[in-house]
């Protein structure tokens, strides 16, 4: 009797995803990447192939495949093309779509109109296609941008004031309120983490604020010396990208009912300033100087949160993070020297 009771209050858009139907069941796994070419996509396609098979994951860009992307397979396309969307979705036999496409924090404030239509349309006709074609899952990232400078900078808690002061911020903050409005309304299974600075080695990074974190090793190996436009004292989140993968690809496999956050969820690994990776690379390469010349980014850097409270993701579906700042850097030297 009580469960009886208990399973008539869930709501119908629940049902909807906790009982796919034997149709969904009996569908195999096919997945979109788009958003491929950037730092993170190439990463996590390549973690993706390992799970599902390279056949059955279409990584896509805007641009033409690049480095190890041409391995699988590939479809140039603009995702502001919905009409080319929905054909390569249904083409395709699409079940999950993974949407990274975007103009990160320091990009968006040269355009910031062009940056909220790209990022916020694409997300719409995203989630627009996984209604209408029932695709079973889909995955978007948000960002610490989504904070502002009133929000508690330390140990920033999931649920919290978010008054974001950059255009990608603003859209990060929209972005997570159409994704629960998607789940709440229509039922998408709809996931999504907000990332810290991701930092990884293996492909250079695209305008954001944190991209000092990953220029420093690479001119730290070849220079020797680094001028970074942030100043040293700066902390922010951080997560090296195989934690970024890992965290990803945990939080699509976890059980829809597991998944109780809607928005998207915090989540976190480091925190670290420019002095301290500074002193940390030292330790491994003596000789290497760093100076400080704090541009525009300075101002974006100072409204985001210092540290990040991700205990609803590691309490929810068990989130936990293998780097930090010592293990990451003797990693990123260790494979770029091999390079
Ligand atoms: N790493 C991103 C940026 O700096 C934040 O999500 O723009």
């Amino acid at each position: 009797m009580q469960n009886y009771k208990s399973a008539a209050t869930i709501h119908a858009s629940e049902i909807l995803i906790t009982s796919p139907s034997i149709q969904q069941l009996m569908k195999k796994t096919k997945i979109l990447l788009i958003g491929a070419g950037g730092q993170l996509g190439a990463e996590l396609t390549q973690g993706l192939w390992k799970i599902y098979g390279q056949q059955n994951v279409i990584a896509s860009d805007i641009k033409d495949a690049q480095g190890i992307l041409k391995e699988g397979p590939y479809e140039k396309f603009d995702v502001m093309q919905r009409d080319k969307l929905f054909e390569l979705l249904k083409r395709n036999e699409i079940t999950q779509v993974y949407h990274l496409a975007a103009l990160l924090s320091a990009t968006g404030e040269k355009d910031p109109r062009w940056a909220w239509k790209l990022n916020m349309e694409s997300l719409l006709f995203v989630l627009e296609a996984a209604h209408e074609l029932k695709l079973h899952k889909v995955y978007w990232p948000s960002s610490i941008a989504a904070f502002g400078p009133t929000t508690p900078k330390q140990n920033t808690p999931q649920d919290t004031i978010m008054d974001p002061a950059t255009v990608y911020g603003i859209t990060k903050l929209a972005g997570e309120l159409w994704c629960e409005y998607y789940f709440r309304r229509y039922g998408v299974d709809v996931r999504s983490l907000r990332y810290p600075g991701l930092i990884g080695w293996k492909t250079p990074p695209g305008g954001g604020t944190t991209d000092y974190a990953v220029d420093i090793y690479f001119k730290a190996l070849k220079e020797k010396k680094y001028e970074c436009f942030l100043s040293p004292d700066t902390y922010l989140p951080m997560m090296y990208m195989d934690d970024a993968v890992k965290a990803t690809i945990d939080l699509m496999e976890a059980p829809a009912e597991k998944v109780k956050v809607r928005t998207s969820y915090n989540i976190s690994a480091m925190s670290f300033c420019p002095a301290q990776i500074a002193a940390t690379i030292k330790k491994h390469l003596p000789d290497f100087t760093i100076t400080y010349q704090p541009d525009f980014r300075q101002s974006i850097a100072d409204s985001w949160p210092k540290s990040i409270d991700d205990t609803a993701a590691r309490k929810d579906w068990g989130w936990q993070h293998q780097f930090g700042l010592e293990e990451m850097t003797t990693d990123i030297l260790k494979n770029l020297n091999s390079v």
